[in-house]
């Protein structure tokens, strides 16, 4: 096996380990912030997107399906239709979980990679602190491009690597680096998982480098913001 494929099942791997207690170390670790950012996501990519009438949304990385649920319910709140939800993940672990919550969605067990859609069938694409994960990048963003509608989007959300942080961002990295592996480490019985996830904010991309990234695979920038203390950033593209 290369070194790509290897990288990639391992993150995998560590995923079906912790998928049992992801939900509950999640929720110690994150304190809930998370939940305006998600829902700030959705609510600016149905004003974006300016249709009442949606086909697909597409959320690649669905993990236990909780990004799904915001899509769901926030087109609710606005009145908007979307006829069918999709989950896809490759850590059969995971979507699991996520289809006991979450049964009325439909799932695909896949990489970011390898989405088993057609060709312009989708109009939102999203991944939630999922791109981190994905080791070929490019071809994900590419394959995101292949299977979304002209004009159809794509929205990130991720803690992306701060190059040159202020004060309160060096808290943060405190945060992630020492504090967060032992919590989730404890709850999830399984330490490495939780040391990879600063190591891998470490290895990820800027900010700058991400909207790059998104114009190179065929999309042109909406909208960037990051969140409290630049924990979190926010990513809308539109496919040209
Ligand atoms: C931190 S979880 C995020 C889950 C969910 N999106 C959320 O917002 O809570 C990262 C997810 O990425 C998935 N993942 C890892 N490699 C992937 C890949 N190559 N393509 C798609 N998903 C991948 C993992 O299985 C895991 O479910």
């Amino acid at each position: 096996m290369n070194t790509t494929q290897d990288k990639q099942e391992k993150i995998v791997s560590m995923f079906d380990d912790i998928a049992p207690t992801y939900d509950t170390a999640n929720r110690v670790m994150s304190m809930g912030v998370d939940k305006s950012w998600r829902r700030k996501a959705c609510d600016l990519s149905y004003e974006f997107y300016g249709k009442d009438a949606i086909e697909k949304i597409v959320d690649v990385a669905c993990g236990t399906g909780d990004m799904m649920d915001f899509w769901n319910a926030r087109a609710k709140k606005l009145d908007i239709t979307v006829s069918d939800i999709v989950g896809v993940d490759p850590s059969i672990g995971m979507v699991d979980v996520a289809k006991k919550k979450y049964p009325t969605f439909n799932y695909h067990i896949s990489k970011a990679t390898d989405i088993p859609l057609d060709d312009a069938s989708c109009d939102i694409v999203s991944i939630t602190y999922g791109i981190r994960n994905v080791v070929e990048r490019k071809d994900a963003l590419e394959e995101f491009n292949r299977v979304l509608k002209k004009d159809g989007l794509v929205v990130i959300l991720e803690f992306m690597k701060n190059e040159n942080p202020s004060f309160l961002g060096k808290m943060r990295d405190f945060y992630m680096n020492k504090i967060l592996p032992r919590i989730g480490g404890f709850i999830s019985k399984n330490l490495e998982a939780y040391e990879y996830l600063p190591n891998s904010i470490e290895d990820f991309s800027t900010v700058e480098n991400m909207q790059n990234e998104l114009e190179n695979a065929g999309f042109e920038m909406l909208y960037t913001q990051s969140f409290s203390m630049d924990i979190s950033t926010l990513l809308i593209a539109r496919k040209k």
